[in-house]
C-alpha cells in the first residue's frame, strides 16, 4: 500500500517514504533504497538476503540519515518489544501491530511507554485491537476531551466473530472451525483463537489505554477448548474436536429457543473488571448483526450514555490491518 501511494504522498504532503530495512524471521535486506524486486527476494527467502537480525536492523536504521525514522513491528514476537526502548533511545519511533509488548508484563509496558516519552519518540499501535477500526484513537480522543469512559464492550476477534456468526446449528461447530482453519481464518492451531487469550490481550491493551493497569491474568477468560484437549498435538486436537460439539450445540439450542444468539464478548468497566466469554444475546442486540469477521466496540461514557459510541467493521485481514498501520504512519508524519 505504501509503495502504491508513495508518489501521491510526496506530491501532496512533500513527504518521501523510503524503506531501508525489511525482514522476516529468517532473512533481511538492509539497503538505502529497497526496491520491489528486493522485497520479492525477501518473500522468496532467496540467497541474496542476509540472515535476519532485528538488532542489526535497528542499528542500520539508527545510522541512516532521515528526518523521521520508524520501526514497524508486524510480528507476534515476544522479543522485539524488548527492543522498542533501544529504538526510542536511538531516535526511532515505533509502530506496532504486535500485542505482546502492550499486553504482556506491566513492568515492560511501563518501561516502553516511559522510554517513548523520555526520548520524545512516537509509539503508535492502533492495529493491536480491532485492526484499522479506531479503538485506540477513540479512547485517546474521549479521554483528552474530558469524557469519562464507564464501560467498553465488544467482539474483538475476527475469527470468533466469524465462527459464531456462521454457527446456526445446520453444520456442527467442529466443522465450521476446521473449514475456517482450512481457509486461513483461524490460527494454524485454532485453540489459539478458541482459548480467548487473543481477545483477553486486546482487552488488556484497551484497559491500559484507559489507565487501568491490569494484567491478562486479571481478565476472567472463558476458554472454549475442552480442558482435556488443551495439551494435545494439533493433529490429535483436530480429531478430538468433534467430541466438543454436543456441549456447544446445547448452548446454541437454548439460545435459539430463547430467540437469542451466541457471541464471544469482551467487557470492561471503569473499575478494571474485565471478562471475555461466550455470551447469549438478544436477537436485536447490536452484536447479533455482525457478519463475517466483523468486530464491534461499544463505548458507554458520560457523554455517550443514552446512545453509546459504536464502531463496527472488518477487524482482521492483511489489507485492512496494513491500512491501519499506514494510518499510524500518517499520524506520525502529522505529529512531526
Ligand atoms: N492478520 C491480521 O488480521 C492482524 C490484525 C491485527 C493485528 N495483527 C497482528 O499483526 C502481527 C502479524 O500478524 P500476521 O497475521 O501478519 O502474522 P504472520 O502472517 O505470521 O506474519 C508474521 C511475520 O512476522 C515475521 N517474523 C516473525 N518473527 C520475526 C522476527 N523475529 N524478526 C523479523 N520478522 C519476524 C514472520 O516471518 P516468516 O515469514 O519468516 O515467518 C512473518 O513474515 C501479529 O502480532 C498479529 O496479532 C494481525
Amino acid at each position: 500500500q505504501v509503495q502504491a501511494q508513495k508518489e501521491i504522498i510526496l506530491k501532496n504532503f512533500n513527504v518521501e517514504i523510503n524503506f531501508v530495512a525489511i525482514a522476516n524471521s529468517s532473512h533481511m535486506i538492509l539497503d538505502q533504497l529497497i526496491s520491489d524486486s528486493a522485497i520479492a527476494s525477501l518473500i522468496a527467502k532467496d540467497e541474496s538476503c542476509q540472515a535476519s537480525n532485528v538488532e542489526s536492523t535497528i542499528d542500520y536504521l539508527a545510522t541512516t540519515p532521515a528526518n523521521l525514522k520508524v520501526l514497524i513491528d508486524c510480528t507476534a514476537s515476544d522479543h522485539i518489544p524488548d527492543l522498542y526502548s533501544s529504538c526510542f533511545e536511538s531516535g526511532i519511533s515505533v509502530i506496532t501491530a504486535n500485542k505482546k509488548g502492550l499486553s504482556g508484563p506491566l513492568s515492560r509496558y511501563k518501561d516502553i511507554m516511559r522510554s517513548a516519552t523520555d526520548n520524545k519518540q512516537t509509539f503508535l499501535y492502533e492495529t493491536t485491537a480491532g485492526a484499522a477500526l479506531p479503538f485506540i484513537k477513540s479512547i485517546k480522543d474521549l479521554i483528552i476531551s474530558g469524557d469519562q469512559i464507564e464501560e467498553i464492550e465488544g467482539v474483538f476477534s475476527g475469527t470468533l466473530s466469524y465462527l459464531f456468526n456462521s454457527y446456526n446449528g445446520s453444520v456442527p461447530f467442529s466443522k465450521i472451525v476446521t473449514d475456517a482453519r482450512n481457509q486461513g481464518y483461524t490460527e494454524p492451531d485454532p485453540r489459539d483463537d478458541l482459548s480467548g487469550m487473543d481477545v483477553a490481550r486486546k482487552l488488556v491493551i484497551l484497559a491500559r489505554e484507559l489507565g487501568l493497569m491490569i494484567e491478562v491474568n486479571n481478565v476472567e477468560i472463558e476458554n472454549l477448548v475442552n480442558e482435556a484437549h488443551r495439551d494435545l498435538s494439533i493433529e490429535s486436537y483436530l480429531k478430538e474436536i468433534v467430541n466438543d460439539d454436543a456441549a456447544i450445540e446445547d448452548k446454541l439450542n437454548q439460545a435459539i429457543k430463547d430467540n437469542k444468539v451466541l457471541r464471544y464478548v469482551a467487557q470492561l468497566d471503569h473499575n478494571g473488571k474485565a471478562s471475555v466469554k461466550l455470551d447469549t444475546l438478544n436477537n436485536d442486540h447490536p452484536f447479533s448483526e455482525l457478519v463475517g469477521t466483523e468486530n464491534i466496540i461499544k463505548f458507554k461514557t458520560k457523554r455517550y450514555s443514552e446512545y453509546p459510541l459504536v464502531h463496527k467493521g472488518p477487524g482482521a485481514g492483511p489489507e485492512v490491518t496494513a491500512s491501519g498501520i499506514f494510518g499510524d504512519l500518517f499520524t506520525l508524519f502529522n505529529i512531526h
